[in-house]
Formats: C-alpha cells, sequence, structure tokens
C-alpha cells in the first residue's frame, strides 16, 4: 500500500475505465491543452523523454514523432485500463509504457524532458513526488507540463456545476491542497513545492484556452457529468432520476454555446509550467 492509493483504486476503477472507453473525446477536448504544452516541452529529435501520468497515452505518441527514431519516450502512470489502450496505440517503437507509481519509481537520470498533460496533480505529497521524478532528469534536463488553475477560472468546469448544483447531494467541501485536477490551482504553492523538489529556472504562466465538447449539447453534457471535472464527481452514486435531471439542466446551459454547425467549446485556464532539473 502507498500513500497514492486512493489514487491508483480511482484511476484503476470505474473513472480509469471511462476515461479509456471514451479517450477519443477526451483527447478532442485536452487538445488545444495539449498543443499548448507540447509547444512549451519543444522536444527535440532524439531526445529521451518521460511522461508522467501519461494515461491513454496520446502526448507519449505526439512526443514520440516528435523525437524520431533516434530518441524514446517512456510514458508512467498508475491505471492499467489506461495503459492497456496506451500500448495497443502504440505503433513506434520508441515509445513505452511503465506501470508505475511516479511518486516511487526508481527513475534513472536519463530524459532530457519530463512532460505531463495535467498528469501530476494527484500525488499526496507532491514534494516528494517531485524529488522523485526531478531524479529521472538527465543533466540539464527540463520540465514542462500543463495543469489546471482555479476551478472558477474554468468555464468548462463552473458553468455546468452551476447548472446542475440545485440537483446535487450536499458537496463535502475538498481542501484546495487535497490529490485532484485543481491541486496546483495556487501558483506560489506549485513554485515551492517545484523548488522543495530541487528544480529550477522555474516559469508558472498563464494560459487561456478552450475545450471543444463536440457537436451536441448531449454530447458536451457527457463530457462534463459523466466523465471529467467536479460535476462527473458530484454525481457518482446519485440515483439515476436525479442524473438525469442534472444532465437535462446541464444541456439547455450548454445548448446557449452553440453557433451554427461549430462544435461547443467552453473556456480553459491552466497553468503552462517550466523548470531546469
Ligand atoms: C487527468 S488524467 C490525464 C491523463 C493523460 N495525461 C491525458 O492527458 O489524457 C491523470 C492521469 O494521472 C495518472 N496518475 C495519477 N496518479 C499517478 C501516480 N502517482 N503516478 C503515475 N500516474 C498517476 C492517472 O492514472 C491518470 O492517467
Amino acid at each position: 500500500m502507498t500513500t497514492n492509493q486512493a489514487q491508483i483504486d480511482y484511476w484503476n476503477g470505474p473513472t480509469g475505465e471511462k476515461w479509456a472507453r471514451h479517450q477519443r473525446e477526451t483527447d478532442r477536448n485536452l487538445a488545444e491543452a495539449a498543443d499548448a504544452a507540447l509547444r512549451l516541452a519543444n522536444a527535440m529529435p532524439g531526445e529521451r523523454v518521460l511522461d508522467i501520468g501519461c494515461g491513454a497515452g496520446v502526448t507519449s505518441l505526439l512526443l514520440g514523432d516528435a523525437v524520431g527514431p533516434a530518441g524514446h519516450v517512456v510514458g508512467v502512470d498508475v491505471s492499467q485500463p489506461m495503459l492497456a489502450l496506451a500500448r495497443s496505440r502504440a505503433n513506434a517503437t520508441n515509445v513505452e509504457f511503465i506501470e508505475a507509481d511516479a511518486t516511487l519509481y526508481p527513475f534513472k537520470p536519463e530524459f532530457d524532458l519530463i512532460f505531463s498533460r495535467f498528469g501530476v496533480m494527484f500525488f499526496v505529497d507532491p514534494a516528494a513526488a517531485f524529488a522523485n521524478i526531478r531524479m529521472g532528469a538527465a543533466k540539464g534536463g527540463r520540465l514542462a507540463f500543463v495543469c489546471w488553475r482555479a476551478v472558477e477560472e474554468n468555464e468548462w468546469v463552473s458553468l455546468p456545476y452551476r447548472a446542475a448544483k440545485p440537483l446535487l447531494p450536499e458537496q463535502k467541501p475538498i481542501h484546495p491542497h487535497a490529490p485532484g485536477p485543481f491541486a496546483f490551482a495556487d501558483p506560489d504553492r506549485l513554485r515551492s513545492i517545484l523548488t522543495n523538489a530541487g528544480f529550477s529556472g522555474i516559469g508558472i504562466e498563464k494560459y487561456d484556452g478552450q475545450m471543444d465538447l463536440g457537436s451536441s449539447p448531449e454530447s458536451a453534457s457527457f463530457q462534463v457529468t459523466e466523465l471529467m471535472g467536479p460535476t462527473a464527481r458530484a454525481l457518482r452514486g446519485v440515483d439515476d432520476a436525479t442524473r438525469a435531471k442534472a444532465q437535462e439542466a446541464v444541456i439547455k446551459a450548454l445548448a446557449d454555446f452553440q453557433t451554427g454547425t461549430e462544435n461547443i467549446r467552453l473556456g480553459i485556464a491552466c497553468w503552462l509550467v517550466s523548470a531546469r532539473s
């Protein structure tokens, strides 16, 4: 039993299975954030890259394309269903996937770049996790990842939550630093975690973009009430009638965001984080 066991169970349970089943949609939802993080990372041919919390592997595969046959990418994750999909998608020999807790895995100092798209906010002890991850950096190796800013700044979260709130069961307050998607919303805390873990030259820049939630209010509602974010979490375990009513309310709210034949897009607010090992 590691201290991250609750998250390991979570990503191996229904949520990990759902992410694997609906990864095509999740990849579309998070594509703009992926592009921004990959631009920041600027992986070069021949580089060795570590992708932390790689999930179903789309960014590992994109990094594999960037580093080419002379480079190498290792994706690390704790979720068996997501890793199974990642392995089935990988047709290049320069990308491999390891099932491991990034807090504990004995990394060797071999990576020029340590990357993550939304895969580093789930550690019980983030300073220990990042200190361990830093062990994977080769001399002069760099860190580049994208994580979420505060809930209130993220329209893709706040809009559906506001619409569903009157129908949701009372929610226990969550500590703002608890492992979870918004654990790094506070940039001062994030900077101090990375500094304590031994990183230097830390950059934390705002990125505001959009999440493409697909072509219909119904499919967009599925993303934010079943798959990703606090509304999905709040609806876990509720009865079918309540779920249906909450989803109806979210569908109504999302319909206002559809213009012509365009997909529905909501705002995302992220940190683009860079550092040197
Ligand atoms: C929000 S998902 C992001 C997945 C992927 N990077 C993407 O963008 O599609 C978070 C990922 O972090 C992984 N994760 C959580 N805790 C972890 C840990 N201690 N070590 C490695 N991966 C972890 C989860 O299994 C999950 O795949």
